[in-house]
């Protein structure tokens, strides 16, 4: 079911609007001149700042502000359910002061080291999804590369099958992508995520591992055990955040690798640039747009914002805004200083950022060391992601 077509997006935006999901850019350029906080009256009710500052602003602002739900949809939480102050994802959904032992915990997750221990699988994986097309002369970056790497190695971190990738990819997209269905539906369609967790965590708790469920099933917080809603929360985040933030990632890379050989060309010529275009590419195509929710009436920027409001974060809007970033619109392979908002502002700045740069930038390696020359055998049939995080998911490429 989709919704209908937006008139005007200053007055009635809507982020599953066909011409947002093609190219959202000028619609936010457009909407940062005119109306720099735009309002819907669908979803219940929405702002969107498109601007730094006001990005800025109300991601630090969790006084009058809420993550206790970060996807916008057609209901709304209770402040029953999910119980406050757990939240239905932790730490994503949870507030202070809770929000700092749920973060705090999973932190060693992502140290550095444990990163670097796992950059060797990642360099196998991503040999062994490109060797098959080595001589071929195309290959789909997102089906056959992208959507595989975030996958498998959360699975890896959590303990769970490999071979569960394609459950993992249709959990996210109910969770991320079917946002415009009746909540009653949306709920109807997260039962089967539940039974899968569920069946994990009691394969664990039977079976120990050395691996991040049972390192949660046996976390404390304050000397007590976490909760079960904690745990399970706590997975479901790491699978949602995971997977489809750096595929997008990935794929919009390549996506600007095939329609500019000129970056391409220098990219190969200088392999050391290619962390600083990383950060670039973050930033002109930050995949990842998060909700909050208006804890009370309150007037923010002259807008009238009433409790359980939503306000649509979007960090790839705050990334092109020329009041911070010099041509903002150009995407500058060797740009020197980048403050980018890609991986968020504020405390809930993304946990898995060293992981995401790791492994964005150990694909590109491999995939520019196999494939020095490629283009897009049809900008026709891109196809890009509905809702809050934005990235391409079918991407042909001609190779050679
Ligand atoms: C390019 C890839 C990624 C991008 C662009 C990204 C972006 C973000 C953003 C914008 C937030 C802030 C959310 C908010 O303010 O509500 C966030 C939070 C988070 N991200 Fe990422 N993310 C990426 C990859 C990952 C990966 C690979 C993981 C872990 C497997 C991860 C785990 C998390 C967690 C746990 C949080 C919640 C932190 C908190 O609430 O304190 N992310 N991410």
């Amino acid at each position: 079911m989709s919704n209908p077509p937006v008139e005007d997006f200053a007055t009635d935006f809507d982020h599953t609007d066909p011409r947002w999901v093609a190219d959202p850019y000028p619609i936010w350029d457009d909407l940062r001149e005119r109306c720099p906080v735009a309002h819907t009256n669908r979803y219940g009710g929405a702002w969107l700042p498109t601007r730094h500052a006001d990005v800025t602003a109300i991601a630090h602002d969790t006084d009058h502000f809420t993550s206790r739900t970060v996807v916008v949809g057609n209901g709304r939480p209770t402040e029953e359910a999910p119980p406050a102050p757990i939240g239905v994802a932790p730490p994503i959904t949870s507030d202070p002061p809770f929000h700092s032992h749920a973060r705090r915990l999973l932190q060693p997750v992502f140290a550095p080291a444990r990163v670097d221990a796992l950059e060797p699988y990642v360099r196998e994986l991503c040999g062994r999804l490109l060797d098959p097309f080595v001589g071929s002369s195309s290959i789909d970056a997102s089906l056959d590369f992208a959507e595989h790497i975030p996958v498998a190695v959360i699975s890896k971190m959590l303990g769970f099958p490999e071979e569960d990738g394609e459950i993992f990819r249709g959990f996210v997209h109910e969770i991320l992508e079917a946002v415009d269905l009746p909540q009653e539906e949306r709920f109807e369609r997260f039962a089967p995520i539940e039974e899968y967790f569920v069946a994990r965590i009691e394969e664990h708790q039977a079976d120990p591992q050395d691996d991040l469920t049972t390192f949660l099933l046996n976390a404390e917080i304050g000397g007590q055990p976490l909760a079960p809603e904690h745990v399970f929360g706590s997975m479901v985040l790491l699978i949602v955040a995971g997977i489809d933030t750096t595929w997008s990632a990935l794929g919009a890379s390549i996506w600007h690798l095939a329609q500019h050989p000129e970056d391409l060309e220098r990219l190969i010529a200088e392999p050391t640039l290619l962390p600083v275009a990383i950060e670039e590419f973050l930033r002109a195509y930050a995949p990842v747009t998060m909700a909050r929710l208006v804890i009370e009436d309150l007037d923010f920027e002259g807008c009238p914002m009433r409790k359980d409001d939503w306000v649509l974060l979007s960090f790839p809007a705050a990334n092109r805004d020329p009041e911070v970033f010099e041509d903002a619109d150009k995407v500058i392979i060797d740009r020197a200083v980048n403050r980018h908002a890609a991986f968020g502002l504020g405390i809930h700045r993304c946990l898995g950022s060293n992981l995401a740069r790791m492994e964005l930038r150990v694909a590109l390696e491999e995939w520019l060391a196999r494939f020095g020359s490629f283009t897009l055998s049809n900008p026709e049939a891109v196809e890009w992601s509905q809702g809050q995080v934005r990235g391409p998911r079918v991407l042909p490429i001609t190779l050679g």
